[in-house]
């Protein structure tokens, strides 16, 4: 097979989720409200039952297993384990607890990711991210989780995406004003308590619970310069992406998180070629970003080893998902032979799910019945899965 490769030695091998895209019924979160109040013209439908992984988290983890994976990433609901100022919920954090044990008993190694885009109700009211007090919260919260990580889990997760984070303050601050290419202005005051919440939460993390490896994911974009853009793009490029890069210097690894690219010429960024093919959500069909994305990273925050976190395609056709995901892979490999530290590789999704707004753009290895749940591994899914079990990747030729 000509782009076969073997799997390094211990490298993570898995598929993603967060909780609010799978759960179902958070409630007390947010974007719960958000998709029935506030951004209610922004949100196609709201996220209802989600996946029901909530109560179907045992199923997810058999499937994941039974596919070969050995590694999963999954995120914890602050909105459920703190639903009011102070008050943590045993409930919720024996819940999350059982999640880790289990994915432990089935040969799944868990990453756990403490923050994934929403925030209790009451933490966005008091003002969100933009709060003096913000980070404090924040890490009080994690202490307060930490019996969820602090054995059998080697790898957390701190914030997901903390650039597109600071990008959604700065699109509800700006009224919903959208460029027409490109991400819009990050809010300032959002993007500094993000990374200000890091520091303490990594710190928590560190002192609770010592073998834990603690890190957060960024979202890449693959600027890529036209000729003579090339200082253009490294300032647009800056507040958007490297500040959170630069700050996860001393971190234990580092999460990318790479679908596409977006070329930037000097007036700025331009949508996508007229001929690229576009996926569900809209991007182009561009697998190679991953490589860029894990140099850059490598480049940026030298010395810390890279895990890739969520890479994937929002597709119908599965046969677009097995292309794109072998020719991201031979990128990502690529990179590796040239010497960039890769630790593990996470497909983003393991399951269709709720895609901020709408169930439409299907992610996922693993189909769901929107009205019995009823769980469907694609056959990317038994590719993809079938190279944790024999350690080595196969391309379709
Ligand atoms: C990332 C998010 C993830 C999912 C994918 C498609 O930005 O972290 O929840 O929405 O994009």
């Amino acid at each position: 097979m000509p782009n076969a490769f073997p799997l390094p030695e211990g490298f993570l091998w898995g598929a993603s989720t967060a909780a609010h895209q799978t759960e179902g019924g958070n409630t007390n979160s947010d974007w719960w409200a958000l998709e029935h109040g506030a951004l209610g013209e922004y949100v196609k439908e709201p996220s209802g039952d989600a996946c029901d992984s909530y109560h179907r988290w045992r199923e997810d983890m058999d499937l994941l297993a039974g596919l070969g994976f050995t590694d999963y990433r999954f995120s914890v609901e602050w909105a459920r384990i703190e639903p009011a100022p102070g008050e943590f919920s045993r409930a919720a954090i024996a819940h999350y607890r059982r999640m880790v044990d289990g994915a432990l008993e089935r040969g799944l190694r868990p990453m756990v990711t403490l923050h994934h885009f929403t925030c209790p109700l009451w933490f966005s009211r008091r003002g969100g991210w933009a709060a003096a007090d913000s980070g404090e919260l924040f890490a009080r919260y994690v202490e307060a989780a930490a019996p969820i990580f602090a054995a059998g889990v080697d790898h957390v997760c701190t914030i997901n995406e903390p650039n597109m984070v600071a990008i959604m303050a700065g699109i509800r601050e700006s009224g919903f004003d959208l460029p027409a290419a490109g991400l819009p202005e990050p809010d300032a005051r959002t993007a500094e308590a993000l990374v200000r919440a890091h520091g303490l939460a990594v710190s928590a993390v560190r002192a609770l619970a010592p073998g834990v490896r603690a890190g957060w994911s960024v979202a890449s974009q693959v600027y890529q310069a036209l000729p003579g853009a090339e200082e253009v793009t490294a300032a647009y490029r800056r507040p958007r992406e490297d500040v959170y890069l630069e700050a996860a210097r001393g971190d234990d690894w580092l999460g990318v998180q790479s679908y596409t690219r977006t070329r930037v010429g000097p007036d700025g960024p331009l949508p996508a070629p007229e001929m690229a093919e576009r996926t569900l959500t809209g991007w182009e069909f561009y697998p190679e970003a991953l490589g860029h994305a894990v140099r850059h990273a490598a480049a940026t925050a030298p010395g810390v080893p890279i895990i890739v976190t969520e890479n994937g395609i929002a597709t119908a056709d599965d046969e677009r998902r097995l292309a794109y995901t072998t020719g991201a892979l031979a990128a990502l490999r690529e990179a590796m032979a040239d010497g960039v530290d890769v630790r593990g590789y996470f497909h983003w999704s393991a399951l269709d799910n709720y895609e901020w707004g709408s169930y439409g753009p299907t992610f996922g290895l693993i189909a769901v019945d929107r009205a019995t749940f009823a769980r469907t591994p694609k056959p990317s899914a038994a590719w993809l899965g079938a190279a944790g079990r024999t350690r080595e990747v196969t391309g379709r030729s």
